[in-house]
């Protein structure tokens, strides 16, 4: 009983696969898929079973795979139309220029082009074809009728190609595939918002090989963009240098004067500002233009005040929100309400980053949200932080 119900609160995902060479990287959007808990269904084309046996899909998808159109003796079953039934989002990859020839004009000579005549909703292409094959006059037109039809592309690549030469037709990679299948599948309640998210640390530079930083990875931050994007809002990122891959409007930043200036660039027509950067307070008297050499003595780095970035805003807010992050290793409630006080924060979140799955570098997080209430949060993925801190607004 558990299980069932477990599984009909998964989202649904129906995976159309046609023949192109770039169906081995299918299999790893496959694995990234069901790791991700969804429901897969699984429809290949005749050519597409010419590049990979359908058991491996099967196998890698924990699901069956269809093909035929026509099964002798069963007449229980319309599968083109059951298969399209209750999903959450329909995805092609790869997309060939046929398939896409064939979807574009409504030919539907074969089960995965008649489930996408019987799906009323907005398809994911993922094209991956030779470069000509994909600037083909044809190829756009069909392209161009798909997406007035409200379907959706995810562009193709340029790179080596299979035919070896390079050009623009490497079908998009699965780490990229996946947060767009999973905006498409997400309620779009913050759309109109315009949210700008700060991430990461900052790094202030001694001399050209020496800096100032701290242990942000950006996590947090990138998690509110991410989420924040996937519900629609109008969201610009801003990061400190991470190992991060942005799929949102990103700009990226050093020091704590330039994150400053950079949020001041867009503050005036934002709605909400939500500081999960951690900016130095301090940065070096002086920068150094050569490398400081190495004397037999101890050295003496003077450090001058950096702005503090929140208290410059509230200063400037007029409707916008400001959110702000404390990250505390004691006193957790005391200092944060001081810093929610000081910098006239509508909430402060509050990271006691001392604890075992809280704050730098980790995945999850243990908050308490500070506004007019106050809100204790258990350990949670710092994805679902994301949505509870994007909730307040
Ligand atoms: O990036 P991760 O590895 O995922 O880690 C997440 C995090 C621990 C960095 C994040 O959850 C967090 O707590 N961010 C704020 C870190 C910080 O700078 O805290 P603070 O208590 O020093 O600053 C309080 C608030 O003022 C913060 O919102 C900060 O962005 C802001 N600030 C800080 C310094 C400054 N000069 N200007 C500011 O506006």
């Amino acid at each position: 009983m558990l299980l069932k119900s477990n599984l009909m609160n998964k989202k649904k995902i129906l995976l159309g696969i046609t023949g192109g060479i770039a169906l081995y990287k299918v299999l790893e959007l496959c694995s990234r898929l069901v790791k991700k808990d969804y429901d897969l269904r699984i429809i290949m084309t005749e050519n597409a079973k010419e590049f990979v046996s359908p058991l491996t899909f099967e196998t890698m998808g924990r699901t069956k795979v269809y093909s035929e159109m026509f099964h002798k003796g069963h007449h229980d079953l319309v599968e083109h139309i059951e298969l399209v039934k209750d999903i959450d989002a329909f995805i092609i990859a790869p997309a060939t220029a046929n398939f896409i020839g064939k979807a574009a004009n409504g030919i539907a000579d074969d089960l995965l082009s008649s489930a996408f005549l019987a799906y009323n909703g907005s398809v994911l292409f993922a094209p991956g074809m030779n470069d000509n094959m994909l600037s083909h006059p044809a190829t756009q037109k069909n392209i161009e009728q798909l997406k007035e039809w409200g379907h959706e592309f995810i562009e193709a690549q340029i790179g080596r190609l299979a035919c070896n030469t390079v050009g623009k037709g490497r079908m998009a990679e699965p780490e990229d595939i996946v947060p767009v299948l999973e905006k498409k599948m997400t309620v779009k309640d913050l759309r109109h918002k315009k949210i700008i998210v700060t991430a990461g640390p900052t790094v202030e530079r001694i001399d050209p090989v020496r800096y100032l930083t701290n242990d942000s990875s950006g996590k947090m931050g990138y998690a509110i963009a991410e989420q924040a994007w996937k519900r629609g809002a109008d969201v610009l990122l801003i990061s400190g240098p991470t190992s991060l891959k942005s799929h949102w409007p990103t700009e990226y930043i050093h020091s704590t004067n330039e994150l400053m200036r950079k949020i001041d660039e867009y503050f005036d027509d934002a709605d909400a500002l939500i500081m999960a950067a951690a900016p130095s307070d301090y940065r070096p008297k002086v920068r150094y233009d050569q490398k400081i050499k190495k004397k037999d003595q101890d050295l003496i780095l003077e450090l001058e005040e950096n702005p503090d970035i929140l208290m410059y805003f509230a200063g400037k807010k007029s409707h916008q929100k400001l959110i702000g992050f404390a990250a505390e290793t004691e006193n957790l409630m005391e200092n944060a309400r001081i810093k929610k006080e000081k910098k006239s924060l509508d909430y402060i979140i509050a990271n006691d980053i001392t604890q075992k799955g809280a704050g730098f570098n980790v995945d999850t997080n243990i908050c308490t949200i500070i506004g007019d209430d106050v809100e204790k949060l258990d350990l949670m993925s710092k994805k679902d932080l994301a949505d509870r801190i994007l909730d307040l607004l």
